[in-house]
């Protein structure tokens, strides 16, 4: 059971990622190199020398680190006030606060600079004594990945990597997390839930209000293990999010009607057997249709349902699918074949629902795994 809780700063107690990015932008375009958001993604979250210089240097561009830093310095504060990034709604602080309340040992362990980390501390309305220890870039000669920081914290606090739960929003931290031997909780502010299981979270959620769920540091334990509050959900290999909370999901009605309209584009000239299917984002509740598409070289034939799902991969990347609809004249309505199940199965949940529909209006339903019950997935990629 873990009895101490050790934070990353930025972009778990603090979302202050933006006005980092935003002063990066500032001074480089004062030397006349124009840099985005994405120019700076690939570096988040690996310390401050490298977040902060890695777009230039991957760009061959020299600059003076000094006055950079200087630079940054001098104007991450007022941005931060005036963007008001922090979480308004005292989350961090309700949290902190909360686990304290509980006797839970705490501690900030970022790799960004001191004084940055002690700004951040109080822009959340905390202070650093609200926190057993505060680690920061300063304190350490090896960044995230690296477990450097994490074993810091457990040596000044006297714990060991199983007393501990480490809150991460990056990859990097994550993977620090777990080199420390710690659990590792990865909230979703930078990455997807895929993203944050592959680098080896052990819990994800939403964000750190799922630490306030529980009246002991037990039930704080159980509630994060039997995920409570953690809307990620297991699509075949992955995990993706799994929203709850979209105001309208698509219905069947409209997934049946796009299902029929685009079974009217299928190139079938050998089988002249028209498919149609419309399949539906969990994360998103978007909806996606493909045709089948046949070849001279009949094994070369793409179907409707597959169609549709790389379709979703393309626009997406990973993808949970909620629901798909088939659509076919076919008497009773035709399932996927094996081929389609299969590469379903990859990004579907035991109870994704498959309806099938004939031209006539007969409808089945079904759950994803009365169709195709033990699909294959490959070992490592098992949950
Ligand atoms: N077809 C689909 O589009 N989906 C299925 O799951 C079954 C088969 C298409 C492929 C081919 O163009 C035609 O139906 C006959 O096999």
């Amino acid at each position: 059971m873990a009895d101490t809780v050790l934070f990353d700063m930025d972009g778990v107690l603090i979302d202050s990622e933006d006005v980092s990015v935003q002063v990066g932008i500032d001074y480089f375009r004062s030397k006349g190199l124009s840099l985005s958001r994405s120019d700076f993604e690939p570096f988040l979250g690996a310390g401050e020398r490298v977040f902060f210089c890695g777009p230039a240097e991957a760009r061959g561009f020299s600059f003076d680190l000094e006055e950079a830093s200087r630079y940054f310095r001098l104007h991450y504060a007022g941005l931060l006030e005036k963007y008001s990034a922090g979480r308004p709604d005292g989350l961090a602080l309700r949290t902190v606060r909360k686990l304290r309340s509980l006797g839970f040992r705490l501690a900030v362990c970022s790799s960004a600079p001191r004084w940055k980390v002690l700004v951040n501390i109080r822009h959340t309305g905390l202070q650093p004594e609200d926190f057993d220890t505060v680690i920061s870039g300063d304190d350490i000669s090896a960044n995230k990945p690296d477990g450097q920081i994490y074993l810091t914290a457990m040596q000044r606090l006297g714990r060991k990597g199983s007393d501990c739960l480490v809150v991460e929003d990056s990859i990097n931290g994550v993977k620090a997390g777990k080199n420390a031997g710690a659990l590792c909780l990865g909230v979703m502010t930078t990455c997807s839930p895929s993203e944050l299981a592959a680098a080896g979270a052990d819990f994800i959620a939403s964000d750190i209000s799922v630490l306030m769920r529980g009246e002991t540091m037990k039930e704080v334990n159980e509630n994060l293990a039997q995920g409570l509050g953690d809307d990620r959900k297991l699509y075949g290999a992955n995990y993706v999010l799994k929203n709850e909370n979209l105001i309208e999901r698509n219905s069947i009605e409209l997934m049946i009607s796009l299902a029929a309209q685009v079974r009217e584009k299928a190139y079938a000239p050998y089988s002249h057997f028209k498919v149609g299917a419309c399949l539906r984002s969990a994360a998103t509740g978007r909806l996606y249709t493909g045709c089948n598409v046949e070849n001279s070289s009949y094994g070369a034939t793409l179907c409707a349902e597959r169609n549709a799902l790389f379709h979703a991969v393309a626009s997406e990347g990973i993808i949970g699918v909620d629901a798909l609809v088939v659509y076919s004249d076919d008497d009773p309505p035709a399932p996927p074949c094996a081929l389609c199940l299969q590469a379903l199965a990859e990004f579907t949940a035991a109870d994704s629902l498959v309806i099938l529909v004939s031209k006539k209006g007969e409808r089945r339903q079904y759950r994803f795994d009365q169709l195709l019950p033990n699909p294959f997935i490959f070992p490592s990629e098992r949950k």
